[in-house]
């Protein structure tokens, strides 16, 4: 089997590419990728010289480089994780939010039809749904409620993906996870952000009280969640991939700190974010009772994990906080 994958220098597509080379040898991989401020191909280096891999330096939003690569390569499904994925950065522009997200998408499902791709499955987010009073979870038929320009973004993408279905009978599948964590996640996110500040001994910047509760899911059981949507999912259908793990930040934080020996007065509460999402919370028992899956990482092991990935890759880190990402820091928190 084929797949092209966008966005596969990221850190869920990245994820997913290492994961599915090194356990499927029946699977080829053509990655479609900007390398903007979050892509990295170091992501990549443990499968990058691998034979059934092929990664393409380009946007979703060049139409006539979708077409060709379509044309090419002759994909059988394309997992689309492209996007600009952050919350903060969308509220401080949302430009580049609703260009990938939007015209992007639309740009590849256009493709698609065209060149009739037998799946597309596109990746979304539990965030579509906004925030939840408790104890509402959404199922897949919860309305759409997004309140940042990222999640709006996705919720128009899931829309503009569910019409290809409808009218054109493009064979398309939506998921919709949960906030994810792992090795490789660009510092901008909670965890990764409070791993290496930690790491560095620097303040813990937690938005408004820090109760706001998330539901975390460790990156490779979501990338068994879309593998699992993609080969046993139904045409047309949309599956949520949750932890089943509920935190509020500042429990989150305090494991950080525990785990890396660091005291609680590095923490800093900070002015919230604006149209802050107080809750999200999921129900994905439609994927496990169609499909089998299930999360098995339990968040204390996952965590650990995380941390010592990020322990091990100080070069790493080093390298993607230098630069565009002082300036981004400095843009976001310096006024809080
Ligand atoms: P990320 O920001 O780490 O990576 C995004 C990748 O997309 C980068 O490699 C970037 O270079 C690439 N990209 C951006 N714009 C592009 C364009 N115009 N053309 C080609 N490539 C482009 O994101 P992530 O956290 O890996 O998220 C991947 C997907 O999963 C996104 O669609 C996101 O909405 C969704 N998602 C993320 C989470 C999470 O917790 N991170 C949770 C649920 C769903
Ligand atoms: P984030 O990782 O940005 O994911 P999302 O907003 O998409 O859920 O943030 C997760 C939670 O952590 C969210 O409630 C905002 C909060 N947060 C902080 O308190 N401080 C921070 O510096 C960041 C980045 C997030």
């Amino acid at each position: 089997m084929k797949l092209l994958i966008t966005g596969g220098a990221g850190f869920i597509g990245s994820a997913f590419v290492r994961l599915t080379l090194t356990t499927d040898a029946a699977v080829r991989i053509v990655n479609l990728d900007k390398l903007t401020y979050a892509g990295n191909l170091a992501n990549l280096e443990p499968v990058a010289e691998s034979e059934r891999y092929r990664f393409v330096h380009g946007d979703i939003c060049d139409a006539a480089l979708v077409d060709g690569l379509l044309a090419d390569e002759r994909p059988e499904a394309i997992i689309h994780f492209a996007a600009e994925s952050h919350v903060d950065r969308s509220i401080l522009s949302a430009s580049p939010a609703f260009e990938t997200n939007l015209r992007g998408t639309f740009t590849l499902l256009e493709a698609a039809r065209q060149h009739a791709v037998g799946r597309f499955l596109h990746v979304s987010t539990d965030e579509v749904y906004g925030s939840l009073e408790p104890p509402a979870e959404a199922d897949e038929n919860f309305p759409l409620n997004p309140s940042s320009p990222y999640s709006a973004s996705k919720a128009g993408s899931d829309l503009l993906a569910r019409s290809y279905f409808v009218t054109y009978r493009l064979p398309v599948v939506i998921t919709r996870a949960s906030n994810n964590y792992g090795p490789y996640q660009f510092p901008e996110k909670l965890i990764p952000l409070m791993i290496s500040n930690a790491l560095e001994g620097r303040q813990l910047p937690v938005y408004g009280d820090g109760q706001q509760i998330r539901d975390w899911l460790y990156v490779e059981d979501h990338c068994r969640g879309i593998r699992s949507a993609l080969d046993r999912g139904r045409d047309g259908e949309i599956y949520n991939i949750g932890g089943n793990c509920s935190l509020p930040n500042l429990q989150v934080v305090r494991k950080i700190l525990a785990a890396t020996g660091r005291p609680e007065s590095l923490i800093r509460q900070v002015q919230d974010r604006p149209g802050h999402d107080r809750r999200y919370a999921l129900r994905s028992d439609k994927l496990t009772s169609e499909t089998g899956w299930t999360p098995e990482v339990e968040f204390e092991a996952g965590l650990a994990r995380t941390i010592q990935w990020y322990r091990d890759n100080a070069d790493w880190v080093r390298n993607v906080k230098s630069g565009d990402y002082q300036t981004y820091y400095a843009r976001n928190y310096a006024h809080r």
